[in-house]
């Protein structure tokens, strides 16, 4: 075990977060467990990428904390730093990152001097390898370190993008760091400073004076109270109480890197090990957490770095799943600090298990793609991969430039890569293009926003009502402004307010009528092509429509009804998943139409039937427990801390509507839905089935849907009886008696066809000749089926002997297939079935091919078949007569 030569102490890591809890319980902080690496209410951050971010609202005073002084051990994940995992000796992925916080309570002065007691006494840190920074004109900051004894010209002044700490909208301040001295042998030259970018002097610690707010428009806004927030990357102080040079040479990762070293074969010290283990780690964390991979967000987050430490692994050869033996180390290794790993190994394990494989088949086409690629190049007698190539490769399959390049140059090429830098502009082109075609449509948008800044929002009516009077606002029919819409006319029709719900979230548009006094219209489509403009595709069925008139816009309720069973059977549904298989179910997408709905959700297998008979089951039991459907608004955090279920990716304003099914389901909601779960009648699961990796859709049906379902199974199940002939209940006994029967049929057919076909070969035999010295048969038969033909040729060439040709034609119905067949001998006499079978198949006028022992063609022309064999035998005789 390593020591540190200079004070002989080791310390394990998670003795390190132990020590430093204890010490800040000692100095009056609460210590809270590890929150969430997806951050609960922070739409400003995709993870928990420090300490601090569970306490925002605590330092900007949006929320009362309970405690002022805090301390934690945080998971964090941090993306930004991908690429120099394994580059530098500092950066990971995943980290635990120990933190000591102050919401209002104890400041700069105070903060330093535990950070400088727990250093020198606690961890007992040399002194002279420590150095400090503290923000350019924080002098505050340098007279308190100084009078703790720190040496003036260890302490250095940075500028903003070192030591100003900020994330997102939110506290944000000047910050002061401690470094630790490596040593100056990892200096990166003779200018070597803190700050600067190589290993020398490793940043262990920094303490953040929360001072400011930074709103969305990226402005500063003094707080009120100020705050503390500090940072102790666990694995870095582990390395140094350790004294080795990397994160990955400590024990919180030593056996993740073993792990890594048995499957892919190279040194730990090796970038790939290191990337493999960092992202590993990280991977395990994300999917313990509920989030699969996919292709935004969080998702991506998980697929991107599961792909690439799987590529890493295809580098070395792997061609097998291996991830997951390295997550199960991973999980063995911290599940005793993070029980969610171990309460979530199943699912790590088959989600890591399921992308591996996926991927590593794209990965094998676009692999042998590159090495076809390289071969070309190669065989030109090239040393470079043309940009185009790599590109290509980049854009279908997902293949890094780095990681083409690296395998280039393991065949002695370099890769053109400002051919590849000029393909990616292009396509950067292609897509501004497509956006500015998207832009010059929005001509309609932007009349509609106009609208809306001169006259308001439409307001809607709908959750209440189904009918009401109202004016016509403005009038469109293709892209032009119109006073009137004549009878038989399709336009756009936007009115004062209306009843009609546009189509949203899932939900399809409402239909109906707007009528008015000789004249009426049907709403087809309604749509919001700007928030707060609903816009109603109309037909004039009769009269005449005019902006500024009167109308009564009118709903299909009935249409509507039909809609609302399948909206809130939609929540149940998705109340009962998170039930059957996991609360990782989320939303991924849905339809709500009133026939049917669809709903779209992350799961990575497919639901069996025992799954799904239980998902529908609960739907049906709280449908039958006549449950009431509460819908009120109220404020995103009032929602949220009741539980309501919010959407990833979509954003609420400040106000949100509520959709609450007694105790069952609470969803963020704007959809228009049932007053009772009875009504929704009956729910009925039509199709499982999958839309993308890890996403799963579930059909089904409600109501009068499920009513119209069930009819048709019965009259299928009737018809199916009268068919059989049989009594309705007892249809299955005479399904299998009648697929006996069939069974026993087929064995008399194939005996008979035996039969058939051994008569026919004595027949056919009888038709040969001889044509110097080779035994030559040329004869139609009845033998439609092409294998058939096949196989009778066979038999006949066992009989007719090594040499032999064979030329056989069917033809019937404006169709001819023809078979030829040379045994050895014929074939060492200069016959090729191929060809000759060609010769013939151009009399009855199609063509064909093969090799020299067999040869098939088809024809168009039957009339003409016996033409063709003669033709064959023609051919043959002056063949054998030309090779004696
Ligand atoms: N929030 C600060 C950091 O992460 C402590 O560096």
């Amino acid at each position: 075990m390593l020591v540190r030569p200079e004070v002989g102490i080791f310390m394990q890591g998670r003795e390190i977060c132990r020590l430093f809890l204890d010490y800040f319980r000692r100095q009056g902080h609460v210590v809270l467990p590890s929150a969430p690496l997806v951050p609960a209410d922070d739409p400003t951050l995709l993870w928990t990428a420090a300490g601090m971010v569970p306490f925002k609202p605590y330092f900007t005073g949006a929320a009362k904390p309970e405690f002022r002084r805090v301390a934690t051990c945080q998971k964090c994940l941090r993306t930004q730093d991908i690429e120099s995992v394994g580059k530098t000796a500092r950066h990971l992925t995943f980290f635990e990152m120990l933190g000591n916080f102050s919401f209002g309570d104890y400041f700069k002065a105070e903060a330093i001097a535990m950070a400088w007691e727990f250093i020198t006494k606690e961890l007992r840190l040399e002194r002279d390898r420590l150095w400090f920074s503290v923000y350019e004109a924080d002098e505050e900051a340098v007279e308190l370190w100084t009078k703790l004894g720190v040496s003036p010209d260890r302490i250095v002044r940075l500028g903003r993008d070192t030591n100003f700490w900020e994330i997102g909208v939110g506290p944000c301040g000047p910050c002061s760091e401690i470094y630790y001295d490596l040593g100056p042998a990892l200096a990166c030259g003779p200018g070597c400073r803190v700050g600067c970018d190589c290993d020398r002097y490793l940043e262990i610690w920094n303490l953040v004076f929360i001072q400011y707010y930074r709103d969305e428009k990226g402005q500063y806004l003094p707080l009120e109270n100020k705050g503390v927030d500090t940072g102790m990357g666990l694995e870095r102080m582990a390395m140094v109480l350790q004294g080795v040079s990397s994160p990955f040479s400590t024990d919180l990762f030593r056996e993740v890197v073993a792990a890594v070293v048995q499957e892919v074969n190279l040194p730990p010290s090796d970038r790939r090990v290191k990337v493999i283990a960092d992202h590993a780690r990280a991977v395990s964390f994300g999917l313990a957490e509920g989030v699969l991979p996919s292709n935004e967000g969080r998702g991506y987050v998980m697929r991107r770095l599961l792909r690439r430490s799987l590529l890493y692994g295809v580098l070395d050869g792997k061609e097998e799943p291996f991830l997951g033996r390295v997550a199960d180390a991973v999980i063995r290794t911290m599940g005793e600090a993070y029980p969610e790993l171990l309460s979530n190994r199943d699912h790590i394990l088959r989600v890591i298990r399921n992308e591996e494989e996926r991927f590593l088949l794209t990965l094998s086409q676009g692999m042998r793609l590159l090495h076809e690629a390289v071969e070309k190049v190669l065989a030109r007698g090239q040393k470079v991969l043309p940009g185009e190539e790599a590109f290509r490769l980049y854009d279908t399959y997902g293949f890094p430039l780095e990681l083409t390049a690296e395998i280039c140059a393991e065949r002695g090429l370099s890769v053109d890569r400002e051919g590849f830098a000029r393909e990616m502009e292009a396509q950067r082109k292609r897509a501004r293009g497509a956006r500015e075609a998207v832009e010059y449509l929005g001509a309609r948008e932007r009349f509609y926003r106009e609208l809306r800044e001169e006259q308001g929002p439409v307001s809607f009516v709908g959750y209440e009502q189904l009918r009401l009077s109202t004016r016509v606002r403005a009038l469109m029919l293709d892209g032009v402004l119109r006073e009137v819409l004549a009878s038989g006319e399709v336009g756009e029709v936007v009115l004062d307010a209306t009843p009609f719900y546009a189509e949203k979230g899932g939900q399809v548009s409402d239909k109906g009528v707007l009528r008015w006094p000789g004249g009426e219209a049907l709403v087809e489509h309604v749509e919001q092509p700007v928030e707060g403009i609903t816009v109603h595709r109309v037909r004039v069925r009769e009269g005449e429509l005019r902006a500024g008139s009167e109308v009564l816009a009118e709903v299909d309720a009935a249409r509507r009804r039909q809609t609302a069973r399948n909206h809130t059977a939609a929540h149940l549904l998705h109340q009962a998943l998170k039930e059957v298989l996991g609360p990782h179910v989320k939303q991924a997408g849905s339809l709500v139409a009133p026939d049917r709905l669809r709903f779209d959700f992350d799961h990575y297998q497919a639901l069996t039937p025992e799954e799904l008979k239980q998902v529908e089951r609960r739907v049906n039991q709280v449908v039958l427990m006549a449950v009431p459907v509460l819908t009120f608004t109220t404020s995103l955090a009032e929602a949220q801390s009741m539980g309501a279920v919010a959407l990833f990716g979509e954003k609420y304003g400040e106000v949100v509507r509520v959709v609450k099914i007694g105790d069952y389901s609470i969803e963020l909601c704007a959809g228009t839905h049932l007053r009772n779960t009875a009504e929704v009648g009956v729910f009925k699961i039509v199709a499982e089935s999958s839309v993308a990796a890890n996403t799963r859709r579930i059909e089904a049906v409600t109501g009068e849907g499920a009513l119209a379902y069930f009819d048709e199974l019965e009259e299928d199940y009737h018809r199916i009886a009268a068919l059989l002939k049989a009594p309705a209940r007892q249809l299955s006994q005479r399904v299998e008696s009648t697929l006996a029967e069939l069974k026993q049929l087929q064995r008399e057919l194939e005996s008979l066809r035996d039969r058939l076909a051994a008569y026919t070969v004595q027949e056919l035999l009888d038709q040969a000749q001889e044509i110097d010295g080779v035994k030559v048969l040329a004869a139609k038969v009845e033998m439609q089926d092409p294998a058939g033909l096949r196989v009778l040729t066979d038999r006949l060439r066992e009989r007719l002997g090594p040499t032999s040709v064979i030329m056989l034609g069917s033809g019937s119905n404006g169709k001819v297939s023809l078979v030829v067949a040379a045994a050895p001998g014929a074939v060492a006499r200069g016959i090729n079935a191929a060809q000759l079978v060609k010769t013939m198949a151009r009399v009855v006028e199609g063509g064909g091919g093969g090799k020299a022992e067999f040869g098939q063609a088809g024809g168009k022309n039957p009339a003409r078949l016996a033409e063709a064999l003669q033709l064959g035998q023609e051919f043959l005789r002056q063949r054998l007569a030309s090779s004696c």
